[in-house]
């Protein structure tokens, strides 16, 4: 394992400001710091009581007989409890009376708005689930899901959890190839995909792409197609139905299913340092718990905020707190279908005007993008509805820190940095905003129940200021359960790189007041544009195509996408390496988003005399650093030489 840090950690290192909430947003904040002090002592002195309190604001089929049980690496929560996710986001609302508020406000990149009251959303939920039956979907089978932002989106997974199947949502960025494979791995029969979705005005062509996938995808039975752009795909009959034939035919009459606590709720593909994607499992209760209290305690949401969240739901953040989080506390939720910058880089600041959004939830690349543009964008729009200002995806430099602060939130909404997984499954590590001033570049405190700290690669605690590698010591409601078909893989990288402890593969430093400052990765995963992307998988792509005999991906910092993809490429004997078809060929395998932003040609890769290739070297080169470190343990330590002196192409 090697460590990275990025240039601007510099400046977080030397960051010392300190941003209290304002005295209006924190004489009325959910949490203040008596409650936070005391819940969090409870949580982790007493969970079995702090969790099963939390749970019991829920509703259950049958109650649990035991809140955890722990076999170390395995957890199970509300032992013996039955409910469901969908249940409780959308029938338990309307029986307390939330029937006729807004659940989903969704604005298509093209302007179009279609609002879902929460009785609304419920009905067509139960058509979706009534359709998946009819489908011959079972509970316990997975459904795969490739669509665009659009309501139906959130409409299949909750008519997914309905049934008691797994969906496993792909990103619709990703790849033909990329597709087939998690439809392959999570052996699902349906897919629900869209003919398109709008980006940058253009239609992507998800029908096109899920047919391709379809060829080899031998168990895949059928494709569910939203139409969401008139384009009218050629359609397989026997294969391919409409989404609004079978969802408009279906009976609107069903109840949801009691699942076991444990019963698995979804599959999502995430990048690790070694091989192919791992699916990661979530199950249904205390995901349910964790990302029902993470939202209400961490954006001190209320009735009549309006929460937006602009990730994609092909991502953790979308399914926690786009989806389920929030609708499992009864918010109004807005969901945006395109790019920030359609028609211009206005947009989000359009759609906080228009709607009048309280509580907005972004990544630092989007903050950065934006930033670039200049003031006068947000400066032309009315801001005031926003209350409170959310950060994911990656660490956020101290200056994108204020000028969101400053700017988007008029000096008046607290930002909370938040930090946590696709495998947490929620908000791990955050200031609460009203109860712990903020530090600009830290995420801070440890969420309920979180146990976190800062170790050596042996085990052994930090304290306070010294770096090291971020844990958690012991299991939390909303963690990961398995890596879908291969737990032994599971156990290695959580719970076997460090004994006894969850080890989230970040580097991070802890300061006196116990706020915890997230450094990046510090295994072979990059994050480009909060996007998370396995070195490996796009050597392999590379090695894929004919012309590379060998490729070594690092990440090079980036302003504005926090970390760029960097390939150094050997060619195959007598060829000649093109870079155009090279990225093609990338875009093809993988997803634009893996795509290099500079390819380095060269005749050989610094290598130690048994063969590995030396990546640390390869970062400061592609960083244009100095290079520092032993070279001799290296076969040819002049490799290095020429490499630097290579111009990217
Ligand atoms: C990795 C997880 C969390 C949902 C979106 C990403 C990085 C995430 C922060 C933050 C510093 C962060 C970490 C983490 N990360 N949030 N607030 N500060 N780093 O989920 O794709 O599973 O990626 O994103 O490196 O390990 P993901």
């Amino acid at each position: 394992m090697t460590t990275h840090p990025s240039d601007h950690i510099d400046a977080m290192l030397h960051e010392s400001r300190v941003i209290p909430a304002s005295d209006t947003f924190a004489a009325q904040a959910r949490v203040t710091r008596e409650t936070y002090d005391a819940m969090y002592r409870q949580s982790i002195d007493d969970p079995d009581t702090f969790w099963a309190d939390v749970a019991g604001e829920l509703d259950w089929m049958a109650p649990w007989t035991q809140v955890l049980d722990w076999q170390e690496p395995h957890a199970k929560w509300f032992v013996g409890a039955q409910t469901n996710i969908a249940y409780n986001a959308l029938d338990r609302n309307v029986a307390r009376g939330l029937g006729t508020k807004r659940a989903i406000v969704w604005e298509g990149e093209d302007g179009e708005v279609r609002t879902y009251t929460y009785s609304e959303l419920l009905t067509e939920v139960k058509k979706a689930a009534n359709a998946l039956l009819g489908l011959g979907v079972q509970a316990g089978d997975r459904v795969t899901l490739y669509l665009p932002m659009i309501p139906e989106a959130a409409i299949s997974m909750l008519a997914c959890a309905r049934i008691g199947a797994a969906h496993s949502v792909v990103f619709g960025g990703f790849s033909v190839s990329a597709l087939s494979d998690r439809i392959n791995d999570a052996q699902s029969k349906v897919l629900i995909t869209a003919d398109g979705g709008l980006r940058r005005g253009n239609l992507v062509p998800l029908k096109a792409n899920a047919d391709a996938a379809a060829q080899n995808a031998p168990g895949l039975e059928h494709i569910v197609v939203v139409n969401r752009g008139g384009s009218n795909p050629p359609m397989q009959a026997g294969r391919d139905v409409w989404w609004h034939d079978v969802v408009g035919a279906a009976s609107d009459a069903h109840e949801a299913l009691a699942v076991d606590s444990e019963h698995p709720l979804f599959i999502l593909y995430t990048s690790g340092s070694t091989g192919k994607p791992k699916g990661v499992l979530h199950t249904t209760g205390g995901y349910m718990v964790g990302t029902y209290l993470t939202t209400r305690t961490v954006f001190d949401l209320r009735d009549d905020d309006l929460y937006w969240c602009t990730a994609d739901v092909g991502w953790v953040t979308g399914h926690s707190y786009i989806v389920y989080g929030p609708l499992l506390n009864g918010a109004t939720v807005l969901m945006y279908e395109g790019a920030p910058n359609q028609p211009d880089w206005g947009r989000f600041w359009d759609i906080v005007q228009k709607h009048g959004v309280t509580i907005l939830y972004t990544a630092p690349t989007a903050i950065r993008a934006i930033m670039r543009q200049g003031d006068e964008y947000p400066n032309r729009y009315d801001l005031s509805s926003l209350r409170l200002l959310g950060s994911v995806g990656e660490p956020i430099n101290p200056e994108a820190w204020m000028w969101y602060y400053r700017v988007i939130g008029g000096e008046r909404c607290p930002v909370v940095d938040t930090w946590w997984q696709t495998e947490t499954g929620s908000i791990m590590l955050t200031t609460l905003p009203g109860a712990y001033p903020s530090k600009p570049g830290s995420a801070g405190l440890p969420m309920f129940g979180v146990d976190a700290a800062i170790m050596t690669r042996e085990g052994e605690e930090l304290g306070p200021d010294d770096g090291g590698l971020l844990v958690i010591k012991r299991p939390w409601p909303s963690m990961l359960r398995t890596v879908y078909g291969d737990d032994a893989r599971y156990q290695k990288a959580y719970w076997g790189e460090i004994p006894h402890v969850y080890f989230a593969g970040d580097g991070a430093r802890r300061d006196g007041d116990g706020y915890y400052t997230v450094m990046g990765r510090v295994d072979d995963v990059l994050n480009v544009s909060g996007h998370r992307l396995g070195t490996m998988e796009i050597e392999s792509a590379l090695v894929a195509h004919p012309s590379v005999s060998e490729a070594a991906v690092v990440g090079k910092p980036d302003d504005v996408k926090g970390e760029c993809v960097v390939a150094f490429v050997t060619p195959q004997g007598g060829q000649t390496v093109d870079p155009a078809a090279l990225r093609a060929h990338v875009s093809k395998e993988i997803g634009a988003l893996a795509r290099p932003d500079a390819i380095i040609i060269a005749d050989a890769l610094p290598k130690t005399r048994s063969g590995k290739i030396m990546r640390r070297f390869l970062r400061q080169i592609a960083a244009g650093r100095t290079i520092e470190g032993d070279t001799s343990t290296l076969e040819d330590p002049a490799v290095l030489e020429r490499l630097a002196a290579t111009e990217p192409v």
